[in-house]
């Protein structure tokens, strides 16, 4: 299955329940502060894959919930938070471009970014709260704050070279593979499934997002800006630690590995452009932009194996179907 067949097997399993959730969220970003609706409109008006949100109503569909209301209200839920972990991570991250447009804090500053990324943090525990059941807002809320752990985990490893792949790992799962899990896990549990069931789908989620985030680190050495649509080299001129960079610490010779201090740890760039271009090279050399996204099939082919004890169905497919539709954003 190729890549947009991929989504379009999902869209047209849940893309009526989606509808639902684009409207959730339009109405609940609205507040009479006439900057809110202003700054996060332009993000969330710009587009995203609003994968989360259909994992969510895939995962409950999937477990033989019929009615979309619930799931569609969680699923706005969860990408409310994903909306305002990206408000906050492009004033960390300095980045000037968000889904193909300038990003709030370019337009808008800092300071409104923040601000309105805890509002819509804040909106998100309204939904939590309206739903009612505590096993959803622990689930929810324990990847909020295990979100914020890996932002801050990510911040403390950054300029630092001798970063672990264990510690890469842990920063990955938490900033971004927990809120799939989450995501998943909600569906699930709006469904009344059984436990074995909200654990299967949490293990899917959280390991198809680990395949997310490897591709995306991946995708910000190798990636076309355009079909991106975020700044490609970020990482690198902040000084990220990204497997393909662990890996050429392992593996590089001493003269390499100076190199790649000086320009993440020290931030010395001489020619940023050609320092990066150099850098590409060498990671070339030993094939580890090609060895995380093998790592990202690794995990990817852990998520379908969480999924197997679920009878076929169209959900279930289009849910298998989007690991490759993740892993495939890499060619
Ligand atoms: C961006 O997530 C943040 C990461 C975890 C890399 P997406 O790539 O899902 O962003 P949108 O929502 O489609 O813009
Ligand atoms: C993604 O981090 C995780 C969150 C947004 C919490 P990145 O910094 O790698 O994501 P992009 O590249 O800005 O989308
Ligand atoms: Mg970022
Ligand atoms: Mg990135």
């Amino acid at each position: 299955m190729d890549m947009d067949s991929a989504l379009e097997a999902l869209l047209s399993v849940v893309g009526d329940d989606l509808r639902l959730v684009n409207d959730a969220i339009v109405a609940r970003m609205n507040s009479s502060v006439a900057l809110i609706p202003q700054l996060a409109g332009h993000l969330i008006t710009a587009g995203g894959k609003r994968l989360r949100p259909l994992l969510t109503l895939a995962a409950a569909r999937m477990c033989g919930l019929e009615d979309a209301a619930r799931p569609a209200r969680l699923a706005a839920c969860v990408e409310f938070i994903h909306t305002a972990t990206l408000l906050h991570d492009d004033v960390v991250d300095e980045s000037m471009l968000r889904r193909g447009l300038e990003s709030a804090n370019a337009l808008w500053g800092n300071k409104a970014s923040v601000l309105v990324g805890d509002f819509l943090f804040a909106r998100s525990f309204e939904f939590m709260v309206e739903d009612g059941s505590l096993k959803v807002i622990r689930s929810l809320c324990n990847a909020t704050s295990v979100i914020a752990e890996g932002e801050v985990l990510q911040l403390m490893t950054a300029n630092d070279t001798t970063t672990t792949e264990d510690q890469y790992m842990e920063v990955i799962r938490s900033k971004t593979a927990a809120l799939f899990a989450a995501a998943c896990e909600v569906g699930a549990q709006a469904a009344g499934a059984p436990e074995a069931h909200e654990k299967a789908l949490y293990d899917y989620g959280m390991n198809l997002g680990i395949a997310f985030q490897l591709v995306d680190d991946y995708l910000d050495y190798s990636a076309r800006q355009a079909e991106l649509g975020k700044t490609v080299g970020d990482d690198f001129m902040d000084g990220k630690i990204t497997l393909p960079v662990i890996l050429v610490f392992e593996r590089g010779t001493d003269e390499e590995k100076a190199f790649l201090r000086r320009c993440l740890e020290d931030q010395e760039m001489e020619d940023p452009k050609a320092d990066l271009a150099r850098a590409i090279q060498i990671m070339a050399k030993y094939d580890t932009l090609g060895e995380t996204v093998t790592r990202a099939r690794d995990y990817g082919a852990r998520a379908r194996a969480a999924l197997s004890s679920f009878p076929a169905n169209p959900a279930r497919d289009a849910l298998i179907g989007i690991i490759d539709y993740c892993i495939d954003r890499a060619h």
